[in-house]
C-alpha cells in the first residue's frame, strides 16, 4: 500500500484503520504533539502557507502542494513500499529476510537509535521558532514553514515506530520526544548541535546545509537497518530530505551572491557598511556550522557502532554500492587520532572506524557545496575563496576534542586559541551585526537587501507567488 489514507484521523499507508489498539494510541498521542506545536512551534501567526503535503510514496508525483493553515497540516505517518523479496545486506545477518518484527536481543538498541533520531526532528522546530519574524521574503518564510512541518512529520514518522513495536517503553519514550527542548536546561535535546540557537537567517541556511545533511547521512545509515519497518521510514524522509538540503544550499548560494555583488558594485571587501555580509563573517558561519556538524557523527572509532554493523541495526553509507564483503571482520580503516600529542592518523578495525568512514562521506558532499559558492565568486570576478576548515578545528567530540586547532590545521596553545579564535568563529559583534540586518520582508516579490533572490519558485509558481498569507 503506498497511497496514504487521507480518510483518517492520522493519515498514513501503514494500515492504522486495522490496528485499533496501535491507532488509539497514536490518536491519544496526536493532541499532545499539536499543543507541542502550538508552544514550541513557529511563532509568527499566518493564515495559511503553500505548502506540500505527500500523497504517494512513490514517482514524481508524490506531493501536492496548496495553501494550508499550518495547524491544519496533515502530519501523516508515510512508509516507503515494502519489498517482500529484501534481504539484509550487511553484518553477520547478511542475507537473511529482512526483519518485520525487532528481535529480543536488539530492542534495547534498536529503540535507542529510534529515540536519538526522533529527538532531532522537533529540536530544529524549536531552534527554529522565532525565524518567522525576520523572514528576507515569503518565498523564504515559506521554505522555513515546509521544513518545519516535515521535521514535525519525521517526529511523527519516529513516533510509529516507537509505538507500534516497542511497547509501553516505546510510548513512554515517544511522551519524552515532546518534553525535552532545544536549549533547555533541565532537560534538553540528546545532541549537541540541537541546543545551539538558530537566532538568523544565515544560521537556518547553514543549519540546512550542514546540519540536515548530517541528518541525511544518518538516515541513509538507518535506511540500510535490517529491521524493515525502519529502513521503509528512513527512505521516505530522504526523499522529504531533500528540499532541506535545496534551502541550504540556494540559501547559501544567494548570500554569497548578494555579497559578491556588493564587493563588486563598489569595489571594496568591506561591505557591511552597504547592507551585505562580508565574506570573512560568511566563513565563520560557515567554520562555525560545519565544525558542530562534525561533532555530530560521534567520536572516530566507536565500539557501540561496531556493534550496531554486525547486528545489522545500521549499515554503512550506500553499503550495497561498497565493493567488499560487506562484513569487514578483516579490514582496517585510517582515522583521525592524536599521534604523539599531534594531529595525525591511526589504524583500526574498520568496523570500530565506521564512524568516520560515515563522517568522511559527509565532508565529501560538504565540499560540493563550497565548490558551488567559490564557482559564483569566480564567474563574479572575486579572488577570495570559502573553504571547509580542518577537522581538527573547534571540535568537542572525538580525538581533536582535548586540542585547539586552527582552520589549517595547525596545532595551537590554550592562549593562541583564545586570543586568534574571534578571526575564525562568529564574534559577538558579528552576530549582532548579523542579526541587524535581519528585518522582515513580508511584500511579495520583495527581498532583503543582504540576499539575492531565488533563481525558481516553489513548485513552478515565481518568485513573487503568495506563498504565505500573515494573520
Ligand atoms: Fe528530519
Ligand atoms: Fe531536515
Amino acid at each position: 500500500m503506498s497511497r496514504p489514507d487521507y480518510a483518517e484521523k492520522i493519515p498514513n499507508n501503514v494500515g492504522l484503520a486495522e490496528d485499533r489498539r496501535l491507532r488509539r494510541a497514536l490518536e491519544s498521542w496526536q493532541p499532545d504533539f499539536l499543543s507541542w506545536w502550538e508552544t514550541m512551534g513557529p511563532a509568527l501567526p499566518t493564515q495559511d502557507v503553500y505548502l506540500r503535503t505527500a500523497i504517494d510514496v512513490r514517482g514524481e508525483g508524490w506531493a501536492q502542494f496548496g495553501h494550508v493553515p499550518m495547524r491544519d497540516y496533515r502530519w501523516g505517518i508515510f512508509l516507503a513500499d515494502r519489498n517482500p523479496d529484501r534481504r539484509i545486506a550487511f553484518g553477520q545477518h547478511k542475507g537473511d529476510p529482512a526483519w518485520q518484527k525487532v528481535p529480543g536481543e536488539y530492542r534495547a538498541e534498536l529503540q535507542r537509535l529510534i529515540v536519538i533520531q526522533g529527538d532531532t526532528e522537533p529540536a530544529s522546530v524549536e531552534q527554529q521558532r522565532n525565524l518567522g519574524a525576520t523572514a528576507p521574503s515569503l518565498y523564504d518564510l515559506r521554505n522555513l514553514f515546509q521544513v518545519n512541518v516535515e521535521e514535525g512529520r519525521h517526529l511523527w514518522a519516529m513516533v510509529y515506530l516507537l509505538h507500534a513495536y516497542f511497547g509501553r517503553e516505546g510510548r513512554a519514550e515517544a511522551e519524552e520526544l515532546l518534553h525535552r527542548n532545544s536549549g533547555s536546561q533541565d532537560s534538553p535535546r540528546i545532541l549537541g548541535a540541537f541546543n545551539e540557537e538558530t537566532p538568523d537567517w544565515l544560521s537556518f541556511y547553514m543549519f540546512t546545509y550542514f546540519t540536515d545533511r548530517d541528518g541525511k547521512y544518518q538516515l541513509g545509515t538507518l535506511k540500510e537497518s535490517a529491521f524493515d519497518p525502519l529502513s521503509r521510514t528512513c527512505e521516505f524522509m530522504l526523499k522529504e530530505e531533500a528540499h532541506h538540503m535545496m534551502v541550504g544550499t540556494t540559501g547559501v548560494d544567494r548570500v554569497v551572491e548578494r555579497t559578491a555583488q556588493v564587493m563588486i558594485e563598489n569595489d571594496t571587501d568591506d561591505v557591511a557598511a552597504l547592507g551585505a555580509i562580508p565574506l570573512n563573517v560568511i566563513q565563520k558561519y560557515l567554520n562555525f556550522h560545519y565544525s558542530v556538524s562534525l561533532d555530530l557523527f560521534g567520536g572516530e572509532t566507536s565500539t557501540n557502532v561496531a556493534n550496531y554493523y554486525t547486528a545489522g541495526l545500521k549499515g554503512r553509507w550506500l553499503e550495497e554500492r561498497r565493493k567488499d564483503d560487506h562484513q569487514l571482520t578483516s579490514d582496517s580503516i585510517m582515522v583521525d587520532a592524536l599521534v604523539d600529542g599531534a594531529i595525525g592518523q591511526t589504524e583500526v578495525m574498520a568496523l570500530t572506524g565506521l564512524n568516520t568512514d560515515l563522517r568522511r562521506e559527509y565532508i565529501a558532499d560538504c565540499s560540493g557545496g563550497v565548490k558551488r559558492w567559490n564557482k559564483i565568486l569566480a564567474d563574479a570576478g572575486l579572488p577570495q575563496r570559502l573553504y571547509l576548515p580542518h577537522v581538527a578545528f573547534n571540535r568537542k567530540v572525538g580525538a581533536f576534542a582535548g586540542i585547539e586547532a586552527s582552520p589549517g590545521g595547525e596545532m595551537l596553545s590554550a592562549g593562541e586559541w583564545a586570543a586568534r579564535r574571534g578571526q575564525w568563529l562568529p564574534t559577538g559583534t558579528d552576530k549582532t551585526f548579523v542579526r541587524s540586518l535581519m528585518r522582515p520582508v513580508y511584500e511579495r516579490g520583495k527581498i532583503a537587501a543582504w540576499v539575492a533572490p531565488p533563481r525558481n519558485g516553489i513548485n513552478s509558481q515565481p518568485f513573487d507567488y503568495d506563498y504565505v498569507h500573515l494573520a
